[in-house]
């Protein structure tokens, strides 16, 4: 789910803590159909009753729904596809080799996990995904808030030779892969708003963070990370300053694991053409995915200024093209923001 705005203390102190060690473990055990007593559940993972009953308020709070009928037990009405590297590696056949797959449970941010790695010196290909961020972050600071089991949340590790400078456009890219493996999971009429928000009929369905290290000759390491909302809590949709949208909502599969595979597979082929082509070589095929395409927009600028205009397209190096009232204008990630004045987005011409 996706607090775009900031968030207040109550979400910050809801959300920003370490959960109960016994939690993922008793939500597993949950996965079927069949109702599970309180005290089966204490007598398998060899704890006591109050610490069901307390790691299942516990769930709730983060988000998972849970059904409690009296002389029955505990049940998950929608259970989540728990995150495994090995149904990853399988449903990425031949691609598994260029990736490893690392699966956490609880995370403050699978960013700040891999900027860790990084620093230590890991390679290229390296995918950290959690059942639950507490501290997930957004683009220009703000907290990417993701309920248990319920978002895709992880981060992929690529180094390149060349300097940050060179890597210009790379975010569309990474943007476009996801929107091609969501319309591939069966999600229906997503596309990217520039510079990289997936979008699903102009309601936000995820969220891409990169971030990047490296010398200015090179080389570098790009951190991106991403979320993807698969079953958002009820309450969530008001409080968070946008409309959004969860791949329930959207005809789009809820295996997380499947999703995972896909987008690794689209970033796989995408970021293979950018090192032979950069942007320039798939910048026709992002602006069919790019629900701006055309249409009359507005641009916040960082000193409080703003400027109207048509888009009319990207540029090779991933600048947003603008024809306004002073002529065209070319926009770079980062340095504005951009917002739809009226008319819904539109959904890709041939996807
Ligand atoms: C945005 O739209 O503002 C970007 C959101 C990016 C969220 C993802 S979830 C996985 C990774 N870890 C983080 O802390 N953020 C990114």
């Amino acid at each position: 789910m996706h607090a775009s705005v900031t968030c207040g203390p109550t979400i910050a102190c809801a959300i920003l803590r370490a959960v109960n060690q016994h939690l993922l473990p008793t939500l597993r055990l949950l996965g079927g159909d069949a109702f599970r007593s309180g005290e089966e559940v204490a007598h398998r993972l060899g704890v006591t009753r109050a610490t069901v009953w307390n790691v299942m308020q516990e769930a709730q709070q983060l988000g998972v729904s849970v059904e409690k009928v009296r002389g029955q037990g505990y049940r998950l009405p929608h259970p989540p596809a728990w995150l495994d590297a090995d149904e990853v590696a399988a449903a990425l056949g031949p691609c598994a080799a260029r990736f490893q797959v690392e699966i956490l449970g609880e995370v403050t941010s699978t960013n700040t996990v891999m900027l860790e790695r990084v620093a230590a010196g890991a390679a290229s290909g390296l995918v950290v995904a959690a059942e639950l961020q507490t501290g997930g972050r957004g683009r220009r600071g703000r907290l990417w808030l993701s309920g248990l089991g319920g978002a895709l949340t992880f981060t992929l590790l690529w180094r390149f030779d060349q300097g940050p400078a060179s890597l210009s456009g790379l975010s569309l890219v990474v943007g476009l892969a996801c929107a091609k493996a969501l319309a591939a999971r069966g999600v229906q009429g997503v596309g990217v708003k520039w510079p990289n928000d997936l979008l699903c009929d102009g309601r936000k369905l995820g969220g891409i963070l990169i971030e990047l290290q490296g010398d200015a000759l090179g080389p570098s390491a790009v951190v991106i990370g991403i979320g993807f909302n698969v079953r958002l809590p009820a309450d969530i949709p008001a409080i968070v300053d946008q409309p959004v949208v969860d791949m329930a909502g959207t005809g789009g599969s809820e295996d997380r694991n499947a999703l995972l595979a896909a987008v690794l597979s689209e970033l796989a082929a995408g970021i293979d053409a950018f090192q032979t082509g950069g942007f320039a070589a798939l910048a026709d095929e992002f602006d069919r995915w790019h629900v701006l395409r055309d249409r009359d927009i507005v641009v916040s600028l960082p000193d409080g200024t703003s400027i109207e205009g048509r888009v009319t397209g990207t540029a090779p190096d991933g600048a947003l093209l603008v024809d306004t009232a002073s002529g065209p204008r070319r926009f770079h990630g980062g340095e504005v923001s951009v917002r739809a004045m009226a008319g819904a987005p539109k959904a890709p011409r041939d996807a």
